[in-house]
């Protein structure tokens, strides 16, 4: 098991952004997680801000590739199945994972989740919305910990268990070399776009169809007129 090194601190410009910058900044490979309980510049997918208010948990980790692994962008969604895992665990309600990289309450963001690549190392960086009191832009589509009754988790332990959770996936279990049919089927179990009607948008392409479930490495396959798709990364909406 790598050894990581854990940076808590209390407000940061944006754990994803200080990570990037620590691993362009080193020769070698970075196992660094940043962990902060608010962001300034908070970021999401497609150059989005992301809302991190103080006393939500926001965090990113590192972890290096060797370069070769067939389903690189299945990352994103271990990620999505191990923090809504653990999120279940924690309140006690059933949470669904938007492909590629949202975790969902009743039709509302809880989870986001953010991946880059920095010199062959994936950043993950995870906000988890805990405390009510969103912008009106955010009313009605994002929700907190708080919105469903659970308290915020034990920080350290929470974002280290994760960690953990994934570093043994990618680099004891291979699963970013191999797919895994068992993490599909977790996935697809909790798949929030199921049956949906959806736009997927890959590399400048849209493609519009039925979301029908992801693949055994994370990529989403939609029926379309012309027949299945399967749409490796990019991003999918509800039309
Ligand atoms: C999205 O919703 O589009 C992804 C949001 C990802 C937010 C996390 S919070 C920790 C890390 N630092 C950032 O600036 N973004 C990610």
């Amino acid at each position: 098991m790598r050894t990581r090194n854990y940076i808590y601190k209390k407000t940061g410009v944006s754990t994803s952004t200080e990570l990037k910058e620590l691993i362009r900044a080193s020769d070698g490979e970075v196992f660094t997680v940043i962990c902060a309980d608010a962001q300034t510049q908070g970021r999401g997918r497609m150059g989005r801000s992301f809302f991190s208010p103080e006393g939500g948990i926001y965090f990113s980790a590192a972890f290096p590739l060797k370069g070769n692994e067939k389903h690189a962008s299945f990352i994103t969604l271990l990620a999505g199945l191990t923090v809504c895992e653990a999120l279940e665990r924690h309140c006690k309600k059933p949470l669904s994972i938007k492909w590629p990289n949202d975790i969902y309450f009743d039709g509302r963001k809880l989870c986001g989740i953010l991946t880059e690549q920095t010199k062959n190392t994936a950043v993950v960086g995870i906000g988890i919305n805990c405390f009510s009191g969103f912008p009106d832009e955010l009313k009605g589509i994002a929700v907190s910990l708080a919105d469903i009754g659970a308290k915020p988790p034990d920080k350290k332990a929470f974002v280290e268990s994760v960690v953990t959770a994934l570093d043994k996936e990618i680099y004891e279990n291979g699963v970013l070399f191999r797919g895994s049919e068992k993490l599909a089927d977790e996935i697809n179990r909790r798949f929030y776009l199921k049956n949906k009607t959806v736009t997927a948008i890959s590399e400048q392409k849209e493609i519009k169809g039925k979301a029908l479930g992801i693949n055994d490495w994370g990529a989403l396959i939609v029926l379309t007129s012309e027949g299945e798709k399967e749409i490796i990364s990019g991003e999918a909406h509800i039309v």
